[in-house]
């Protein structure tokens, strides 16, 4: 009978689907790779781990959660630019993390997140602290896996959304302009955009020109189709504005009359193209409900392979998935590195062959 692993678990940042999905595979993977295992679950993220907040876990809790959506665990944002700053309590975020790994005895800490949550991960791994990781975001932008899990799942929704605004636009020929989550990468907009039918598809990682968005609309309308669907990411930036420094950009934002990049491009392009045009945000919908069935069956895979990397007492990494495999990326690789949508890929070449406009 061998020792009794102690597995610490958390899940930090914004939550997605699919989260109580990996937290199961973790669970199961590991209760077949050793003969007893106890799991920390710590509440709200790298709060309870700072807090020594937790809940003991069996491997059978985590049964019944493979389709439930949001995490089981809690979650919370902590800014990793914040970790090494003492608080107003005095308390020092780094050395309470490591006391409660300590006092706990864990064997390993597996931390399910997106970018942020990797830099502080990274961090702890640095001190000592056996880590592993599993990649989380509808963002899909972390760096080192060419899939996130809870992208594929927004995907479905953002594609919806968009599918069923195609119905309201066409009866009143309007131009409607969906606004989807991404404020860096857009992933996420360039997917749903291309499976929802946009006719304009706007990203961080392309800057638009509002002359030639406006003569999509006016092209689209002179091939006898009255109305027309953009799909913009919340990040999207013009031209000029791509040119700004990032106070400069700050602060042009800040001062910005609208609530949104999409309210400006309404205003702009109702004058420019005379169409009426409606704006529609579907928020943190994207990141609600249960995890599609990829996703189910992405996350349960990702967890057995982190079970797998701990069996074999290999720490430091992310499960990633590259090139249809799970492989263990050293988690130094991947924090503060971000995976953008190369404005040169085939994805967006070929969109651009369907007739879709980027806006450039
Ligand atoms: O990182 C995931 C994400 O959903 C982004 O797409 C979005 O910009 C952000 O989180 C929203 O954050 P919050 O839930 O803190 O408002």
């Amino acid at each position: 009978m061998g020792k009794k692993k102690k597995i610490g678990l958390l899940t930090s940042g914004g939550d997605c689907q699919g989260l109580n999905a990996a937290l199961r595979g973790v669970a199961k993977g590991l209760d077949n790779a050793f003969d007893e295992v106890e799991f920390y679950g710590f509440t709200d993220g790298y709060r309870g781990l700072i807090e020594c907040e937790y809940k003991t876990y069996e491997a059978n809790d985590f049964s019944g959660i493979l389709t439930m959506g949001g995490t089981i665990l809690g979650t919370s944002r902590q800014p990793y630019k914040q970790m090494r700053v003492i608080d107003e309590n005095s308390v020092d975020k780094v050395a309470a993390m490591k006391r409660t790994y300590q006092k706990l005895g864990l064997d390993c800490l597996v931390i399910l997140g997106g970018n942020g949550t990797h830099k502080t991960a990274n961090l702890l791994s640095g001190e000592g602290l056996h880590i592993v990781t599993l990649p989380k975001t509808i963002d899909n932008d972390i760096y080192g896996t060419d899939l996130t899990f809870g992208f594929y799942s927004a995907v479905d929704i953002a594609t919806h959304v968009i599918e069923c605004i195609h119905t309201t636009a066409f009866s009143h020929s309007r131009v409607f302009i969906v606004e989807l989550m991404g404020h860096k990468a857009g992933w996420l907009t360039l997917y749903a955009g291309i499976g929802g039918g946009a006719d304009v598809i706007l990203l961080p990682e392309i800057p638009y020109d509002i002359d030639r968005v406006a003569e999509a609309i006016t092209r689209r309308n002179n091939n006898r189709n009255k109305f027309a669907i953009l799909a913009v990411a919340e990040g999207a930036l013009s031209v000029e504005e791509s040119k700004m420094r990032k106070k400069e950009f700050k602060a042009a934002r800040a001062a910005m009359a609208y609530p949104s990049v999409s309210y400006r491009l309404a205003a702009e392009l109702e004058e420019k193209t005379g169409k009426e045009i409606r704006v529609t945000v579907p928020g943190h919908f994207q990141r609600g409900g249960s995890p599609n069935a990829y996703d189910r069956i992405f996350c349960s895979l990702l967890g057995a392979a982190a079970a797998d990397l701990i069996a074999r007492e290999q720490y430091g990494y992310m499960v990633g998935y590259v090139d249809n495999k799970f492989v263990p990326v050293p988690l130094s690789e991947v924090a503060g590195r971000l995976k953008l949508v190369p404005p040169d890929c085939q994805v967006v070449t070929e969109a651009r062959r369907l007739g879709i406009s980027f806006g450039d």
